[in-house]
């Protein structure tokens, strides 16, 4: 057919022949064993192998786990290369050796890329090879303490009548790569591509069949990278990984805050300083709202790293309960140098933020905002509350506005002015 009678979109269906099954990855669970109690079960702690960059362990959650399969996934350009050539070769000062197969670039190419990152590790070997069965080949005949795959889209299986980078040979290859790493304990790293949309394009199929998955997120025009999990079957989903892209390749990021908070966020009408909490790290991240009044039609809300679902409801909010009348102005919302913030914490950052504009008043510099706004225009209190000021109060924060909630996690700083909100009302009375 050359039209999906799905979604009607021309050219877009893949053959996909039913040979032989798929190899059945992830069991790992010998069949036709009988019903244990889950209280017998000896609970063994998992081993990890640290790679030697703390934020890729930070998000793994403490380090590979020998046997693992993480498949590390994003947009063609992002430097996920680049990351794992860096990891391979940390990793190969800890495991002895670790193979990077590259089947994208010739060895010539990544060694350029080595001499850039000023890599060295003696235990690094490179496999440029586009064949399943020759990776497997040269796997068997090496003592590799880890395996890089880059990318599972480029390799192909001679058993899979299907052309390299369809659905039929991700599955095949992954299956095969799923069951070496279980067999042999080998920690498998999977690069796959994502297309524009997001999407994990072939290797979406993988995502229940990997342990781990790892998005690897930038805008192309800011330096910054972010590695976090989707996925994680031996550790917590919500840490985040913060990279610079640098002219020596990916270097953690110290201070995170600093980074995207720049200076002279705050202190002007429409910027406001969210003291947000990402994972278990602090991030200070730098809130902005524009109200311009709307000149035709329907008025525009824009969010920029911001869910516009819940500026909608907060502007309702402000409308209702704060008298301000915004549905006769547009309102744009950033959350400044690219970052993103999906937490009800910055609530009453946003509404500061639109109040602050459209009121033409700013809080006064160095000033820290957080808290969650309700539909009723309460201020609820929110988790993590002493984190949050902790890292204000190291980068130089000397007040905060905070859900009264939190007014006793405060009282540990006692430098810090602290303004503790009942409600939106009590938010445009007091600042
Ligand atoms: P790459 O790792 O090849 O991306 P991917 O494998 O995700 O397609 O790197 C992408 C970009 O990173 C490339 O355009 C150049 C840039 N880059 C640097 O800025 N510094 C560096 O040290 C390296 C190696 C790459
Ligand atoms: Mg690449």
């Amino acid at each position: 057919m050359g039209r999906c009678p799905e979604c009607g979109a021309w050219s877009t269906l893949v053959e996909e022949r039913a040979a032989e099954a798929p190899p059945r990855g992830g069991a790992i669970v010998p069949s036709g064993s009988a019903p244990v109690r889950l209280s017998d079960v000896a609970a063994a702690a998992v081993p990890r192998i640290p790679t030697g960059i703390a934020d890729m362990d930070r998000v793994l959650g403490g380090g590979l786990v020998p046997g693992s399969v993480v498949l590390v996934g994003g947009e063609p350009g992002i430097g996920k290369s680049t990351l794992l050539l860096q990891v391979a070769a940390r990793l190969s000062e800890r495991v002895g050796s670790v193979l990077y197969v590259s089947a994208e670039e010739s060895a010539r190419q990544v060694r350029m890329r080595a001499d850039r990152l000023d890599v060295s590790a003696p235990g690094l070997f490179l496999l440029p090879e586009t064949s399943l069965e020759a990776i497997l080949e040269a796997v068997k005949a090496g003592t590799f303490g880890a395996i890089v795959v880059d990318s599972i889209q480029t390799i192909a299986s001679a058993d899979a009548p299907a052309a390299a980078g369809s659905v039929t040979q991700v599955r095949a290859c992954a299956g095969r790569l799923l069951a070496l790493a279980k067999t042999t304990g080998v920690p498998v790293l999977l690069i796959g591509h994502v297309t524009k949309d997001g999407t994990l394009a072939g290797p979406k199929t993988l995502e229940h069949l990997v342990d781990a998955v790892l998005s690897f997120e930038g805008e192309r025009f800011h330096a910054h990278r972010v590695v976090r999990a989707l996925k994680n079957r031996f550790g917590p989903v919500h840490e985040l990984g913060i990279f610079e892209m640098t002219g020596a390749g990916l270097i953690e990021v110290a201070n995170p805050s600093a980074l995207y908070l720049g200076s002279g966020a705050g202190g002007r009408p429409g910027s406001v300083v969210l003291a947000g909490v990402e994972g278990t790290r602090p991030l200070l991240l730098e809130v902005q709202a524009l109200t311009v009044e709307a000149k035709y039609g329907s008025p525009r809300r824009t969010a920029i790293g911001f869910d516009g679902t819940r500026l909608a409801l907060l502007l309702a909010v402000l409308e209702r309960h704060g008298g301000m009348s915004l549905s006769s102005h547009d309102v744009f919302l950033n959350v400044a140098g690219g970052a993103e913030s999906a937490e009800p914490a910055a609530d009453l950052a946003v509404c500061s933020a639109v109040a602050g504009s459209f009121r033409g008043r700013a809080l006064p510099a160095g000033t820290a905002v957080f808290g969650e706004v309700g539909l009723l225009g309460e201020v609820r209190a929110v988790s993590d509350a002493a984190l949050r000021l902790k890292e204000a109060v190291s980068l130089g924060f000397h007040s905060a506005l905070i859900p009264a909630g939190n007014a006793g996690e405060a009282a540990a700083f006692p430098d810090l002015s602290v303004v503790p909100l009942r409600s939106v009302e009590e938010l445009l009375e007091r600042s």
